[in-house]
């Protein structure tokens, strides 16, 4: 099956002085929120994580006490039970367990969106991908790339290509023609309060950026200060050359 190139788009955080656009991460919640959530888990995010987005403490309860959640302990009757969420709660599944997601999926398994923006990317080939060893070349938006064409990516199954029952045809998916999650978005579908298109394409570059948040939120200091330590080396390879002249100097 043919398999189609994501297009590479530009996101804020790219490159060496990369940035979050946090009304964009506020949107990309949302739309995990209203539409993704109810699928997908993402259980290495807690609610309090959220305050890196510009929420207040009230907003990441008040989210946080949306969902209902199964206490990790038993109550004293040795019973599991359900409540409340609180901030240091992860983001639950709303399947009890795997099987009970596959039973309401017609078998399919939603994978937990936590560090999908790291575990795809997009296949540069030779010789793109040496330049990625470069940090001011380095591509590592590989998988937002990949996240977006895939949500905005399917299409018709052609004639000649053969796909399963309860599978969607969608050239971007790396294994194989059709995957089990069918067309999540539509225009119109979400109802932002910033002014920004409620279009498909808006959707899933904004869930994209988020995820690429969950699944990296240490991005941009990491980036930051690794433009500082590049400085540092720059500056004290210099001072260890004309200290190195200077201790062989040929003295008389
Ligand atoms: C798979 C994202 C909504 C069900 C996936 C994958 C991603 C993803 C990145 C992995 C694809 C891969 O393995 O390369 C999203 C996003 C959503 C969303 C960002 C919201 C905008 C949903 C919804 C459902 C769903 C609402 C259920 C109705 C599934 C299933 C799979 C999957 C069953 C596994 C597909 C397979 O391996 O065949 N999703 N998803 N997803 N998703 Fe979603």
């Amino acid at each position: 099956y043919p398999l189609k190139k994501p297009a590479e788009l530009s996101w804020t955080f790219a490159g060496p002085f990369g940035h979050w656009d946090l009304g964009q991460l506020q949107r990309g919640l949302k739309v995990y929120k209203e539409v993704c959530s109810n699928c997908h888990s993402m259980n290495l995010v807690s609610f309090r994580n959220f305050s890196a987005l510009g929420y207040s403490d009230e907003q990441v309860r008040a989210l946080a006490a949306e969902y209902q959640i199964t206490d990790p302990a038993p109550n004293a009757q040795g019973e599991m039970f359900q409540r409340a969420g609180i901030p240091s709660d992860r983001l639950p599944s709303p399947y009890p367990n795997p099987e009970a997601a596959a039973a309401a999926l017609g078998g399919a398994h939603p994978p937990d969106l936590s560090l999908i923006a790291k575990a795809r990317s997009v296949e540069r080939g030779f010789p793109r991908f040496l330049l990625d060893i470069f940090p001011w070349s380095q591509y590592a938006e590989g998988g937002p790339d990949y996240i977006h064409a895939l949500l905005t990516g399917y299409e018709q199954a052609p004639a000649n290509v053969t796909i399963q029952p309860g599978t969607y045809y969608n050239p971007h998916f790396i294994s194989g023609p059709a995957l089990a999650m069918a067309p999540p978005l539509s225009d119109g579908q979400v109802t932002y309060d910033d002014g920004a298109p409620a279009t498909m394409e808006q959707y899933s570059r904004d869930v994209s950026a988020f995820l690429m948040w969950t699944a990296e939120p240490h991005l941009v200091e990491r980036k930051a200060t690794g433009f500082v330590v590049m400085i540092f080396l720059i500056g004290f390879a210099i001072m260890l050359y004309l200290v190195k002249r200077r201790v062989w100097a040929d003295t008389p």
